[in-house]
Formats: structure tokens, C-alpha cells, sequence
């Protein structure tokens, strides 16, 4: 069977920019999302440049990632940037008590970030140590990396970089009401105006102060935030994770019913409650929305692929997940006017990760390939799109089983991409378009044979894109028949 869903497409009408940022990523020591995932070392067998699997840094430049956040997460409060330069051989070895226990080699540290992140063509977005970290190490750290001159930029020099970096975006510290040092939020507020004070940097460069956001629906975290610490900062976080059951019975990322699905995508969609609330704060306080939203951590979080270290987060990545991503996509779209950067965590190997490795293999996700297909989406202009969509529901969860979100790219070209959410019918849309003159339909579409698909080592891609020809655009009327369970970027010409 076949449901109907009707559109109006105003192109007339723009909307503010979609900043590239929204597409961002995070990188965290923790597992192997850093070690084995993006860096083996320079005298690895894997091929690498410089230490940077070659594989993963080709697949990263692909996807035009515009940010990475680095290196934590709950590793940035633990975090000594000392220990991380200078001589490989002579860094001390500590342990990472976060995740897993393990030891931390500070093989890759700030030089190693920074290098990565010219060789990804990103932007970075460093968080600082506020847990155990102090003001002083914190603001030398800074001067490190962004001075031209002075015993640091020396020192710099001297490790190999004379060029002071630019550091666009600056953390003061993570979870501050968690891992980042269980705080109060006034105290936290009093903290980041603390600790921002001392973010300086040269004359003529801009760091935006981020400052550690909200658990999920903590509106008061972001009350207090914005109300003590909002005219010091530049952006505020806000961090939530899609996690199918409970924090202590999550689900597997492979193995799940049609119910667990179902919950699933009802559970990501109340990313959308979460931004119109926090947003609602931010707007009582910063009504021109100077500050930016920044939801810089998001997400599918199961429980780790059997036989995994549980402090590692590894999980599998199926077409679940990149309906997931696609749902999120076009929600911080809708945003676009306060939502101007979201990390997803994370890049490899941990939890919604873009990327999986094992040795010398890699293997892209369906979320990679959803993030691929959005490319035209970074820096376009949103278009207002309406949808009245039939519902999918399954026991007790239903939701709208098609969304969808519309731009005009930089390219000039008008986008729209969506996402057939129902796993069982496919869904026929019928979008009135205003303000375009398009008179051709190219696209492609992500789907599998079931919502539980994934890309595994060594058995060839059973989730990656291909061309679509479901669509027909005449007289100002695209028609569009989604398949079930599909996610589809179309270009009007
Ligand atoms: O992304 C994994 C962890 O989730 C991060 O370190 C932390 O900030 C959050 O709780």
C-alpha cells in the first residue's frame, strides 16, 4: 500500500541560511574513535600520511565536514594540552579513567588535532578543561595555539608550527553538571563568565565562547546559563542522545523489532521539543539570537556490539540509523535561525560514528552516506516547506511518516530532500512549488530490504545511495513516490 502526503514549497520565500556547521562532528579520545580510527601513527603498515589513516582522511574530505569538536566529551575535563606536545616518545602515558581505563599514549595531541583538521578541510572546535583544569592553563593553551608571538608561540614553533592556528570555536569545558565536574548550574555560570574571561585572543581574529549546555530537557540549565553567563557568551550546547530503551538496557544497534523502531524514531524526534524549548529561552535573553545554539553532541547511543569494551561505545550502524540522522537533519534545518552548529557523536568508532574500522578496513555507514547526500544543504538558504504527512504508528508510538526540508543551495539549486519514515508503505508526495522554474527532477535515494540493514567488513555495502527516478516534476507540482523506509535527495533543474 501506498499513503498520501501533500506539500506546499514556498521558494519565494527564503528563509536564514543553513550553516554548514549544522553538519559538524565529534572526535573523542574514547575507544577507538582517535587511536586506530583517524590516527595509526606514522610507522604504521595501514597507509597513512603522516600518522592519518589515508582511508578514513579521503572518506572525511568527501564529506565536506565543516567542524570537528576535539578532544572530549568527557575527556576535555580531564585534559592536560601540556602532555599532549612536544616529542612523541618523551609524552607521559596516562590513564583514560573515562573510557575504559585504558592508556592514553598523548600520542595525538594539539599539533596532531590542528594537522588533522587542515587535512580534513574542517574548522576546529576545541573544548577546554574546567573540570580539573585551571583559568591559567586553559588561557595559555589559547595562546598556544592562536598567538603570533611570545615564549608559546616559540615553543610552538619549535614543536613544528610557526603559523598560530585558527581556533574559530573554543568549549569552556563539557556536561558541567556531569563528567565535566557535577556542578550546580550557577556555579557553572559563575565558572564560564570565570573561565571566559581569560579566552583571548590576537587582535582581528574572532573565538566564539561555547559554553557547556543543557542535558536534554534541563530548561534550567539553560535559564540559569543564558540569564548569569549569556552576555559572555557566544554560543551555548545543548546535548541529546537517542537511546531507544533505558540508560541501563539501551538496545542493540542491529537486533531490534519493529516496536524498538518505532520508539526509536519517536524518541529522535523530540530533538524538535527540545530546541523550540530551549530556543524559547535563549530568545527571552538574546532576542536579536547573537548566541547561537550549538548541539554539539547528538545521536543513536545502543548498547556496544557484543564482546566490545563497554567503555569503548562501538556500535553498528544500520538504516535505522540513517533515518535517525535524517529526521535530526531536517529538524536543525527548521532551525536554521538558532541552531548554527550540531556535532553528531561521533566520527569513527564510536557511537553514531560516520566511520567504522577494524585494522586496515573501513567501512562507511548509512549515516555517512546520509550526511554525503546533504552536502548541497551546507551554507543553502532555507525554503519553507509544508507538509501534511500520514502517520506511522506501531503499538503505541506514531509519528509522521514523512519529513521533510527544502533549500536553495549555493549552487543556485533547489533542493528538497525527504525521508519516508513508515518501514512497510511507500509514500506518494505531491509538493506545490512556488518560485521555482524547474523543469527536470534528478536525485538519489538511501534504502536497504530492511530498517535493520548495515554495512559490515568484507561484505560489500548493503546500504549506500543510488540514483532515484521516483520523481516528476510539471506545472509547478513535484510528485514524488518515496519507498518505504527511504531517505531521498532530490535537485530541481
Ligand atoms: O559522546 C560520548 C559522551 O557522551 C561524551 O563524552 C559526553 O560529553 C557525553 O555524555
Amino acid at each position: 500500500t501506498t499513503v498520501t502526503a501533500t506539500a506546499t514549497l514556498k521558494a519565494d520565500a527564503p528563509g536564514p541560511v543553513i550553516d554548514r556547521r549544522i553538519f559538524s562532528q565529534f572526535a573523542e579520545h574514547l575507544g577507538y574513535g582517535i587511536y586506530g580510527g583517524l590516527w595509526v601513527g606514522p610507522g604504521s603498515k595501514i597507509p597513512n600520511t603522516r600518522g592519518y589513516r589515508n582511508d578514513v582522511v579521503a572518506a572525511l574530505r568527501a564529506l565536506k565536514v565543516p567542524v570537528v569538536r576535539w578532544p572530549g566529551g568527557c575527556f576535555a575535563d580531564e585534559y592536560h594540552w601540556r602532555e599532549g606536545i612536544g616529542a612523541r616518545n618523551k609524552r607521559p602515558v596516562k590513564i583514560n579513567t573515562h573510557w575504559g581505563g585504558v592508556t592514553e599514549s598523548n600520542a595525538f595531541g594539539t599539533h596532531e588535532f590542528m594537522d588533522f583538521a587542515e587535512l580534513i578541510g574542517a574548522e576546529a572546535y576545541v573544548s577546554g578543561n574546567v573540570g580539573n583544569g585551571t583559568p591559567a592553563e586553559m588561557a595559555e593553551w589559547v595562546e598556544y595555539m592562536t598567538s603570533p608571538a611570545g615564549t608559546l608561540a616559540d615553543e610552538r614553533a619549535k614543536n613544528g608550527r610557526k603559523q598560530p592556528w585558527k581556533l574559530p570555536m573554543f568549549g569552556i569545558g563539557n556536561e558541567l553538571w556531569g563528567c565535566g565536574g557535577n556542578m550546580k548550574p550557577d556555579y557553572a555560570a559563575d565558572l564560564t563568565r570565570r573561565y571566559g574571561t581569560f579566552i583571548k585572543v590576537p587582535e582581528g581574529t574572532k573565538t566564539l565562547r561555547i559554553a557547556s549546555g543543557a542535558n536534554s530537557d534541563d530548561y534550567n540549565w539553560t535559564e540559569v546559563m543564558m540569564r548569569e553567563a549569556g552576555d559572555r557568551i557566544d554560543g551555548i550546547g545543548v546535548h541529546y542522545y537517542t537511546v531507544p530503551g533505558d540508560w541501563g538496557r539501551k538496545g542493540s544497534a542491529t537486533q531490534f523489532t519493529e516496536e524498538d523502531y518505532a520508539r526509536t524514531i519517536s524518541k529522535t524526534l523530540k530533538m524538535d521539543e527540545l530546541i523550540t524549548k530551549h530556543g524559547a529561552i535563549m530568545d527571552k535573553y538574546d532576542p536579536k539570537k547573537r548566541v547561537n545554539m550549538a548541539v554539539d553532541e547528538w545521536g543513536t547511543w545502543y548498547d556496544v556490539e557484543p564482546n566490545t569494551n563497554p567503555g569503548f561505545l562501538y556500535q553498528q550502524n544500520t538504516m535505522r540509523d540513517a533515518i535517525v540522522a535524517a529526521l535530526n537533519i531536517n529538524i536543525f534545518a527548521r532551525h536554521a535561525d538558532r541552531v548554527r552548529m550540531t556535532n553528531i557523536a561521533q566520527m569513527v568508532n564510536v557511537l553514531q560514528a560516520m566511520i567504522l574500522t577494524r585494522e586496515g578496513q573501513m567501512v562507511l555507514t548509512p549515516t555517512y552516506h546520509v550526511f554525503e547526500m546533504y552536502k548541497g544543504f551546507q551554507d543553502a538558504t532555507y525554503l519553507p516547506l509544508e507538509l501534511k504527512s500520514p502517520w506511522y504508528n506501531k503499538e503505541q508510538w506514531t509519528v509522521p511518516s514523512v519529513s521533510a526540508a527544502a533549500a536553495r543551495g549555493t549552487d543556485g539549486v533547489v533542493r528538497v530532500a525527504l525521508t519516508n519514515v513508515d518501514p512497510n508503505r511507500a509514500a506518494s508526495v505531491s509538493v506545490a512549488i512556488t518560485g521555482v522554474a524547474a523543469t527536470g527532477v534528478t536525485g538519489r535515494i538511501l534504502t536497504a530490504a530492511t530498517i535493520g540493514a548495515h554495512n559490515d567488513f568484507g561484505s560489500g555495502d548493503a546500504v549506500k545511495p543510488a540514483a532515484f527516478t521516483g520523481a516528476q516534476i510539471a506545472g509547478g507540482t513535484l510528485t514524488v513516490t518515496l519507498p518505504a523506509k527511504s531517505v531521498v535527495m532530490l535537485d530541481l533543474r
